[in-house]
């Protein structure tokens, strides 16, 4: 497939973790391109991330949703690619209340995809990159190392979460089969790195150590998830658009297989913190035990493998980034989250 090179780019969710990453990756690698991040500042979206690129005539910020197919119409006709990454993307939140996801990650992608139709029988081609993940096919065993998450693993999501994301990926399929739609997607494995939001496991450990909280673990620790350095996501996302072949998935791996208990103990290392940090609490429901991806498509077909993911390099720098944006994450933590802690961990977040 050659590599297509696009001018403008339409990013949903451009405010959250993976998004800011991706705006700012994109303004440093992609000189020529502008970008639009269309983001409807949820509780996970936070516009003062990237104000410092508001001078920036590149870049352009819309406060919108994308259930609203009137703007999405509008943004996506301006554009010749779109990256679809706005979503509720917590699984905790979503064993507390599935309505947001059902409503963002599978209605909204609806009306994306939509709005991206009907650009289509207008003339207007754009490409579109669904950021889907890999915990749409479910869960792995933890006594079959051997077994990985390929990209023709059955989809079998176990959390709310997942199974909305699933829907928006198959939706996406359905759309590339149907309509013609010019869709790539990717389907990565747990990211780390800068600017994520800490009611997810490695923001929520660092920053409750800095404040001199313990951390809790879910269950006995054993699950085991793979991490990957949020620009390395960044910049497979990027690939798969640029290179992609349509109508194809991708999966995205950082080949760093980690059980919660390591990396927690990894996170107490950094920290210099010692074990009674540790607060074991009720395991979540319907705890998914392990996943691993096979990466190996992405490598050999787009040429692209992880450079920034390895630890413990990887984990140093990303907790230096915490306490050395201590506004940032103190903002965030307050508010709405100090309530969602409450009722999640039975204590005031500090
Ligand atoms: P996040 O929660 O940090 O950010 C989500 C962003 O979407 C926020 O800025 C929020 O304001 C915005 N948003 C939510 N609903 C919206 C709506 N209706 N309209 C417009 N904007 C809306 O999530 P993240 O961790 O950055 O994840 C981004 C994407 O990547 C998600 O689609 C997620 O499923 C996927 N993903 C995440 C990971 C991970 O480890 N974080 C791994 C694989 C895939
Ligand atoms: P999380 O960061 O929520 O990502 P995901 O559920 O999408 O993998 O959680 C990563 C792992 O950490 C998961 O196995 C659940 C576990 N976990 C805890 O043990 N304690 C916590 O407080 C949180 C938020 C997660």
């Amino acid at each position: 497939m050659p590599e297509r090179s696009f001018q403008h780019i339409l990013l949903t969710g451009g405010c959250g973790f993976i998004g800011t990453n991706f705006v700012r990756f994109v303004m440093e690698h992609r000189p020529g391109v502008r970008l639009t991040n269309l983001d409807a500042l949820t509780y996970s979206g936070n516009g003062e991330s990237l104000r410092d690129l508001e001078e920036d005539d590149r870049y352009r910020f819309v406060h919108g949703d994308i259930r609203d197919r009137a703007l999405m119409d509008g943004l996506v006709r301006e554009c010749d690619a779109v990256v679809h990454m706005a979503a509720e993307s917590h699984v905790d939140r979503s064993i507390q209340d599935a309505s947001p996801f059902i409503s963002t990650n599978v209605g909204g992608t609806q009306t994306l995809l939509d709005a991206v139709r009907q650009a289509k029988t207008e003339g207007h081609d754009a490409r579109m990159c669904y950021v889907s993940t890999d915990e749409v096919y479910g869960q792995l065993p933890l006594d079959r190392p051997d077994l990985l998450f390929r990209e023709d693993t059955p989809i079998a999501p176990s959390s709310p979460y997942a199974a909305s994301k699933a829907a928006g990926d198959l939706l996406c399929g359905a759309y590339h089969h149907t309509f013609g739609l010019d869709l790539v997607t990717t389907r990565c494995s747990n990211n780390f790195g800068a600017y994520q939001f800490p009611e997810k496991v490695i923001p929520l450990f660092v920053t409750n150590l800095i404040e001199g909280e313990q951390v809790p673990l879910y269950g006995d620790g054993r699950n085991v998830r793979d991490w990957l350095h949020v620009l390395d996501h960044c910049e497979a996302v990027l690939t798969v658009l640029e290179r992609g072949t349509s109508g194809v998935a991708y999966n995205i791996g950082g080949n760093n297989e980690r059980s919660n208990l390591e990396l927690t103990h990894e996170i107490l290392r950094c920290m210099g913190a010692g074990e009674e940090k540790i607060r074991n609490v009720p395991d979540r429901l319907g705890h998914d035990l392990r996943y691993a991806i096979d990466a190996s498509k992405i490598k050999r077909e787009l040429g692209w493998s992880p450079t920034r993911s390895a630890w413990p390099e990887a984990l140093d720098s990303t907790v230096a980034w915490y306490r050395d944006n201590d506004s940032w994450w103190r903002r965030v933590k307050s508010g709405e989250y100090r309530e969602y802690y409450q009722k999640m961990y039975g204590e005031p977040a500090s």
